[in-house]
C-alpha cells in the first residue's frame, strides 16, 4: 500500500489497531464537534500566493526556544504509545531525533523517561506534565526530566478533569495489564489507567502554581491549552517562555473553537513576548503553512504520530514526518516563500476568523 498522505496512515491504523485502541486515539469529547472543527477550519482559510519569487533554493529550518529543528513540526504529547507499537515512546523518540525535530513526551508514557532518553540520546525533547494531587510525584518527575536533558517543561492546563469521551466509556477503556504508566510506577498503588486514575490529577491548580514549577526547575516553561487572549496575557505575566494554543485535540471542552481560529487572538495578545505554537487538526503541509502565516512559530501533531507508529513504529512515524515535511516545502514554494521568514499574514485570507 503506497502511503501518500496522512489520511493513508489513518486508514491503516483504523483497519489494523484493536478497536479499543483506535477508539481511544480517535476520541473527542461529547459529540466531537471541536475535534472535527479543528480539521474543517483549515479548509475555510485560503491562500494569497505570491508568484515569480525564485523558489529554487528552499530553507524550511527554524528554531524553537533557541534550538534548531529541521522544519516547524514537532510531536505533541500523547499517552500510551505502546497501544500503537510495542516499543512505544522509544520508537517515537528515535523517529523525532532522526527527523531532527522536537518530541514532547507525555506524563502518561508507557516507557520511562530514562528509556526514552536512552533510545535517542541528544534528541530535542520536552517533558509534558500533568500536576498530580501528590505534588511530590510531580516534583520528582520534573526534576528527573531536567536531569535527563529534557529541554522544556510543558504544563498541560486544560485537564483538571478528563473530558467525556463516549467511546471510551462504552468500551470501558483501560490499559491492557502488561502496559504500565511507567513514569508513575511506585508512585501510586493504582498504576494503570482505570476510571479512577484521572482523579489523581489535581483540579485545584491555579496560575500561582507556575511559580511553584519555576521554583523546581531551570527549564523553560511552556503552557499548553491556551485559547483566549485573557489567558495568553496571564501566561506571559506569569513568566512562561512559550504557549501552545491547543484544545487537546477536541478531547476536553467540546464547543471551543478550532485552534487555528483561536490562534490569531493569542498571537495578537502576546505581541512576540513569548513564542506561540499550535496543535490540533494538522493533517497536511499546507495546514502547517496556514498556522505559520497566522503567527505560530511551530506546530505539533498528535494523532498522526500515533498512526505512523501503528503503521511501522519508528519508520512509520518518520514517514509521516517526511510526508508533512515534503508537503510543507512544496506549499511554501507554491505560495512564493523560499524561507520561513517570508511567511506572514499576507499569505492568507482569514476574514472569517
Ligand atoms: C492527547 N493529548 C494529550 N495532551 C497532553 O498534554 N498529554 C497527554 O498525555 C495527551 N494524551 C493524548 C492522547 C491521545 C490519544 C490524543 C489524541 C491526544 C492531546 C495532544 O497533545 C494534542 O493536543 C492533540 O492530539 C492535537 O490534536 P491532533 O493533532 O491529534 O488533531
Amino acid at each position: 500500500m503506497a502511503m501518500v498522505c496522512l489520511s493513508d496512515f489513518e486508514a491503516y491504523a483504523k483497519k489494523y489497531l484493536p478497536k479499543i485502541a483506535w477508539d481511544f486515539f480517535a476520541a473527542g469529547a461529547d459529540d466531537c464537534s471541536t475535534r472535527d472543527e479543528n480539521i474543517l477550519a483549515y479548509k475555510r482559510i485560503h491562500f494569497r500566493p505570491r508568484l515569480l519569487r525564485d523558489v529554487s533554493m528552499m530553507d524550511i529550518g527554524t528554531k524553537i526556544l533557541g534550538t534548531e529543528i529541521s522544519f516547524p513540526v514537532g510531536i505533541a504529547p500523547t499517552g500510551f504509545h505502546q497501544l500503537a507499537w510495542p516499543d512505544g515512546e522509544k520508537s517515537t523518540a528515535r523517529a523525532a531525533k532522526a527527523m531532527n525535530t522536537c518530541y514532547i513526551a507525555s506524563t502518561y508514557s508507557t516507557c520511562t523517561l530514562e528509556e526514552i532518553s536512552a533510545a535517542a540520546p541528544g534528541g530535542l525533547r520536552w517533558f509534558q506534565l500533568y500536576i498530580h494531587r501528590n505534588r511530590a510525584v510531580s516534583q520528582q518527575l520534573v526534576q528527573r526530566a531536567e536531569a535527563l536533558g529534557f529541554q522544556g517543561l510543558v504544563l498541560t492546563a486544560d485537564l483538571p478533569y478528563t473530558g467525556k469521551r463516549r467511546d471510551d466509556v462504552r468500551n470501558g477503556f483501560r490499559l491492557p495489564p502488561h502496559m504500565k504508566l511507567k513514569n508513575l510506577e511506585g508512585a501510586f498503588e493504582v498504576c494503570k489507567m482505570s476510571p479512577s486514575f484521572h482523579s489523581l490529577l489535581d483540579p485545584s491548580v491555579t496560575w500561582n502554581d507556575i511559580y511553584w514549577l519555576r521554583s523546581l526547575t531551570h527549564l523553560p516553561i511552556i503552557i499548553k491549552g491556551i485559547l483566549t487572549k485573557e489567558d495568553a496575557e496571564l501566561a506571559v505575566r506569569h513568566g512562561v517562555q512559550g504557549i501552545i494554543v491547543s484544545n487537546h485535540g477536541g478531547r476536553q471542552l467540546d464547543g471551543v473553537p478550532a485552534t487555528i481560529d483561536a490562534l490569531v487572538e493569542v498571537v495578537e495578545a502576546v505581541q512576540s513576548r513569548v513564542e506561540v505554537y499550535l496543535d490540533g487538526g494538522i493533517r497536511k503541509g499546507s495546514d502547517v503553512l496556514k498556522a505559520l502565516a497566522l503567527g505560530a512559530k511551530c506546530v505539533f501533531i498528535g494523532r498522526p504520530a500515533l498512526w505512523g507508529l501503528a503503521y511501522k513504529g519508528e519508520e512509520g512515524l518518520q514517514e509521516v514526518l517526511r510526508i508533512l515535511q515534503d508537503e510543507f516545502r512544496l506549499s511554501m514554494a507554491l505560495a512564493g516563500c523560499a524561507s520561513i521568514s517570508e511567511i506572514g499574514q499576507h499569505l492568507v485570507q482569514f476574514s472569517k476568523l
